[in-house]
């Protein structure tokens, strides 16, 4: 397991600045040699602060060919503010001129059972997963992401996958997460095996409170103890710290 890449930037702010550049020159290339790009948001406050730095940059791409996901979401009604994707709206993504069909929403709850609506999403992901092979063998029915965007936790949890928490044991590349540590309690998340379906895996972590778990992560694969140790894309792993988070890091 290659060591990942270490970016440090000195607050939230400028870090956030930096993975936008960053995504933007990831998007470029995907368009340029695929045609296509793939990129999963993440929730979170790092989240939102990449959303509203990449939203303010107004690139310029083929919008039409880029399609944006989500690693997870809160299972509440759509108009609820604990959403991910309303929290990336009101950061900037209405901004971006990606077409509606393809900002693809995780579902909300509607009355829908929440099972049902992580079916739903993996159905989704799969109408993608041809269109965006490149020879990867053996991989699960999901677009081969170009960049997966992930916070954390400060007990090491990305996206909605937490330490011995039994939604880790479930099959598939969407599950549904109940009693989730971090509130709200239910859950969509993509598995490991949905979010290491990635050229790159980037991490985006700041603060001072994070940084013993984000300095553990490289030891040791420990996914039932530290999901942020078994996220790794194929081409390469990038955490993009503020300073406080990369105390205990080497960089
Ligand atoms: C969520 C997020 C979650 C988040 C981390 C870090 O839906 O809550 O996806 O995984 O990224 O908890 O959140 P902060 O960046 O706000 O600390």
């Amino acid at each position: 397991m290659p060591d990942p890449n270490i970016v440090v930037e000195k607050d939230a702010e400028t870090l956030a600045a930096t993975v936008a550049e960053r995504l933007d020159e990831a998007i470029d290339e995907a368009l340029r040699t695929r045609k296509e790009a793939h990129v999963v948001l993440t929730g979170g406050s790092m989240g939102e602060a990449v959303m509203k730095a990449w939203a303010a940059r107004r690139s310029e791409h083929d919008w039409f060919n880029v399609n944006l996901w989500w690693g997870d979401e809160r299972y509440v009604a759509a108009d609820d503010d604990d959403r991910n994707d309303k929290q990336a709206a009101d950061a900037g993504l209405t901004k971006l001129p990606v077409p509606s069909e393809n900002i693809h929403r995780m579902p909300a709850d509607d009355g829908t059972d929440v099972e049902d609506a992580a079916a739903e999403y993996a159905a989704r992901l799969a109408e993608y997963a041809q269109s965006n092979t490149d020879g990867l063998s053996e991989t699960p029915p999901v677009p081969t992401f170009d960049v997966v965007m992930l916070g954390m936790g400060a007990d090491g949890h990305v996206a909605s996958l937490f330490p011995q928490h039994p939604a880790q044991n479930s099959r598939g590349v969407v599950v549904a997460v109940e009693d989730s540590p971090k509130p709200p309690p239910t859950r969509l998340t993509l598995t490991f095996d949905a979010l290491q379906n990635s050229r790159e895996v980037w991490l985006v972590v700041a603060g001072e409170e994070k940084a013993e778990a984000i300095a553990a992560a490289p030891r040791k694969r420990d996914p039932w103890n530290l999901p942020v140790s078994n996220v790794h894309g194929v081409m390469g792993t990038t955490y993009f710290l503020d300073t406080a988070a990369a105390a205990q890091i080497d960089h």
